[in-house]
């Protein structure tokens, strides 16, 4: 069943608008904003990437501009063999940018299915005469496969969870499973994965419901018409195999040489050993907002298809789990210790902090007992603030002197309690040693919110914190 109880009530909107690609990053300006290096560079919506080479190959609402990177490595002098490092890596923009350049990077990506596409992303290497034929074949294959199958035969319902059964017809649902079953039989890994990723890009422009969210419920019938006209799933997936591969041609044809980027799958707060201490020149990321955004949920839909996982709880375990709390729904209330959400380590390193979060978190505590929903925002405002901690402290520690840490963060209000997150973590920064931080604003935002009568009225903006070494 389609959990929508555990969707956000007070974001969850119905109606298909553009703000489905785009989570509150780098949204358009709702009013007049002061120049910035970043903002200057009217770096436009996540939208931008989407028609651009490599970046397209994955819409990701959370993801920013690749232009942003650009940017920041225009103001902060980054050449090619300097070192740059994304400790939230997503999709790898971050990645692409600093390949093509010839800087070499690092990227840190907890989520398995977000780390995959990052990862596809980065690898150039192909040899492409091979990789056409390689294309061709697959699309023969899969060409071949469709034609043959007895499609009303195919049982679509055992195979996938009924949330992916309800966002296609049968028929177009066993034709994608026949592309699936095709790609999973790929031997070489590098191939695999790029027609991996291209299935997975046409998953959502084929669907027959909203696929958006956890903002748009996904009962929301798309378009009567489209979705009852037949769609050829097979030339679909084809034409975005060669799209892919004129991308990825022409990106290694442009790039900088000694661009090369390294992608860990795993956790940003932890000791990675393959950075070493003191050898980044700039770190560039855009951590998860405190605005109860579940990126497990938003990948629902592919990480169902391709059967990493079946349920709700797969989910929890093989996804929510690994990230920095920033989500309720990553959140059991049993084995919380209620009067001590902050960590030692937390009160420790910033008392100051620590003393002006507790009354806030207790007003929290006490808020989720009148509102509708109950939301744990106690422990995932003070869970959020202890995971940070630790990845201030690991980035700090492989950065170079006199290096900066750029971050965009949105501050946050939840049950209109506001948490000034860029102050927060600016002194959390400076108490583990960087020597001074400064905060330029972006751009306000929420607005799209307003005529939401659950909404809180508190301004709320997106703005770059600079943290200096
Ligand atoms: C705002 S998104 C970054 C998007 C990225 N800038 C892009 O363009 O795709 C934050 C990312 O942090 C990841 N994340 C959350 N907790 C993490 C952790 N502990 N370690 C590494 N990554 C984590 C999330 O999965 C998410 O992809």
């Amino acid at each position: 069943m389609i959990n929508v109880s555990d969707l956000d009530k007070e974001q969850n909107v119905v109606t298909e608008t553009k703000e489905k690609y785009t989570l509150d990053l780098f949204a358009e300006p709702e009013e007049a904003q002061p120049e910035t290096f970043l903002n200057r560079a009217n770096l436009g919506t996540f939208q931008e990437s989407l028609r651009t080479p490599v970046h397209r190959w994955f819409t990701y609402p959370a993801g920013f501009s690749y232009r942003a990177v650009e940017e920041a490595f225009r103001s902060y002098k980054i050449k090619p063999g300097n070192v740059v490092y994304d400790p939230f890596a997503g999709t790898g923009t971050t990645n692409v940018v600093a390949k093509q350049k010839g800087v070499i990077s690092f990227g840190v990506e907890a989520h398995p299915f977000v780390q995959f596409v990052a990862q596809t992303k980065i690898y150039w290497e192909f040899d492409f005469p091979a990789l056409l034929r390689q294309i061709d074949r697959l699309v023969e294959e899969v060409g071949t496969e469709v034609e043959a199958a007895t499609i009303s035969e195919i049982p679509v319902e055992s195979i996938f969870p009924e949330l992916v059964c309800k966002c296609y017809s049968r028929e177009k649902l066993a034709k994608l499973y026949l592309c699936r079953e095709s790609v999973s039989r790929i031997s070489d890994v590098p191939f695999r994965n790029l027609a991996k990723l291209g299935l997975t890009n046409i998953l959502r422009s084929a669907a027959d419901v909203a696929t958006g969210w956890p903002y748009i419920a996904p009962q929301k019938v798309k378009n009567v018409a489209s979705s009852n006209r037949p769609m050829d799933v097979a030339k679909i997936f084809k034409d975005q195999l060669y799209s892919m591969y004129g991308d990825v041609q022409m990106i290694s044809r442009t790039a900088f040489p000694g661009g090369k980027a390294t992608l860990i799958a795993g956790d940003s707060r932890q000791y990675h050993e393959e950075i070493a201490d003191a050898s980044i020149d700039i770190s560039f990321t855009s951590p998860p907002y405190l605005n109860n955004y579940d990126y497990a949920d938003r990948t629902r839909l592919e990480t169902y298809f391709w059967g990493d996982a079946k349920t709700w709880g797969d989910i929890t375990r093989n996804v929510r789990t690994k990230l920095i709390m920033s989500a309720t729904t990553q959140i059991n209330r049993t084995g919380y210790d209620e009067e001590n959400l902050l960590s030692e380590a937390f009160c420790t390193a910033v008392p100051h902090i620590a003393k002006q979060l507790q009354p806030k978190l207790a007003q929290l505590s006490k808020l989720r007992l009148e509102k509708g929903g109950k939301k744990s925002y106690d422990i995932m405002v003070a869970g959020y603030f202890n995971d940070m901690l630790q990845v201030l402290q690991e980035t700090y520690r492989v950065l170079k002197p006199n290096a900066s840490f750029l971050l965009i963060l949105g501050d946050s209000a939840p049950y209109g309690v506001y948490i000034p997150i860029d102050i927060y973590l600016g002194e959390m920064g400076k108490a583990l040693g960087f020597s001074h931080y400064e905060v330029e604003e972006l751009r306000t935002r929420g607005g799209k919110w307003k005529d939401n009568p659950q909404r809180h009225g508190v301004a709320l903006k997106e703005c770059i914190l600079i943290l200096r070494k």
